[in-house]
């Protein structure tokens, strides 16, 4: 087995001042070529945890490395073998977007012909063919998301890291920018991106770790995580319970492993195994309790997800 291209052990940040650790120990590897997800809520720490890996953040604890050199001792190394798209644009608005991408490259020491070939390549590529004098501050946020990328890849990294690359993005960009990670792949590139999309992590994704409060909670490849669920088979029903509560849970206990979260006058309810819809329906019934609404759970990585962090709210 080759060593894996990037190894995080046991690691932890503390920001000054913070109460709190915004990381918490997690550990993962990263093998070359892989496409690897970093799945959370707001707040789980993601980017915390890219800010190290990309040198940007100093870890308090526990150790990194990328390409076998460690962040906090070998910067330099890291940083040449890497390339970051932060979450928010970084881009020099006051530039076309053919110079964002030829002085980026500058400084990693390619030619000014390199630089411009390099540049007119990917803009071509990202949809942007024609656009390169453009200033960056007349760009759509697709357009410049999509710039932001291709800057990235100038000087052809072999790593790359992709922090929420498509929040907020509408349904076109995001396929079109899902075809180019795909593509990045195929050309062996290896790739750590965060989400909180679960269609995103599952589409793209080879392995995902699930992130909360600083901590890992899963690690696994899309088709493992889904087997994490009591059973990957269920229903999910939304009932007003009125009074009929403590004899609705043991109806429903009766017929299969359940998961109740309430909020107000409804409760919505996992009931994980193989009990029949028609069945499930009646036992509310006969409780007392009105049926909303019934769905079969399809064992989707948004399933995992509530399973494993909770409805609340970041
Ligand atoms: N520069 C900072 N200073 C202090 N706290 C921070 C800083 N950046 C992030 N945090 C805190 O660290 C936690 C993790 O944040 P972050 O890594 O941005 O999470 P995510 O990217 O998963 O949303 C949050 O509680 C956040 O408020
Ligand atoms: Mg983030």
């Amino acid at each position: 087995m080759p060593a894996p291209i990037v190894s995080v052990e046991d690691l932890r940040k503390r920001y000054p001042q913070a109460a709190d650790e915004a990381v918490k120990g997690i550990s993962f590897s990263i093998d070359e070529g892989e496409i690897f997800g970093l799945l959370g809520p707001n707040g789980a720490g993601k980017t915390t945890t890219i800010g190290v890996l990309t040198t940007r953040v100093r870890s308090t604890g526990g150790t990194a490395t990328v390409d076998g050199f460690d962040v906090r001792k070998d910067p330099t190394a890291v940083k040449q073998r890497i390339a970051v798209v932060p979450q928010r644009p970084n881009l020099d608005r006051s530039l076309s977007a053919i110079e964002n991408l030829t002085f980026h490259a500058a400084y990693f020491g390619f030619s000014r012909r390199e630089r411009r070939q390099r540049a007119e390549e990917l803009l071509d590529a990202f949809g942007l063919a024609g656009r390169g004098n453009e200033r960056v501050d007349r760009y759509s946020g697709g357009m410049a998301q999509r710039l932001m990328i291709a800057r990235a890849l100038m000087h052809r990294p072999r790593i790359l890291f992709l922090d929420e690359p498509t929040t907020g993005l509408d349904p076109q960009a995001r396929l079109f920018l899902w075809d180019q990670i795909e593509a990045l792949r195929e050309a062996g590139t290896t790739i750590l991106l965060t989400t909180h999309d679960m269609v995103e992590a599952e589409r793209l994704c080879d392995r995902i770790a699930i992130v909360d409060h600083g901590e890992r909670i899963a690690l696994d490849t899309p088709r493992g995580l889904r087997q994490l669920l009591p059973s990957d088979a269920g229903l999910e029903l939304m009932v007003e319970p009125g009074r009929a509560n403590g004899s609705l849970t043991a109806a429903l206990e009766a017929l299969g492993e359940v998961d109740t979260d309430a909020t107000g006058d409804r409760s919505r309810i996992r009931l994980y195994g193989n009990a029949r819809a028609g069945e499930v329906a009646a036992a509310v019934e006969q409780a007392g309790a009105k049926l909303i609404e019934l769905r079969v759970l399809e064992g989707t990585l948004e399933d995992v997800f509530v399973h494993l962090t909770g409805r609340d709210l970041r």
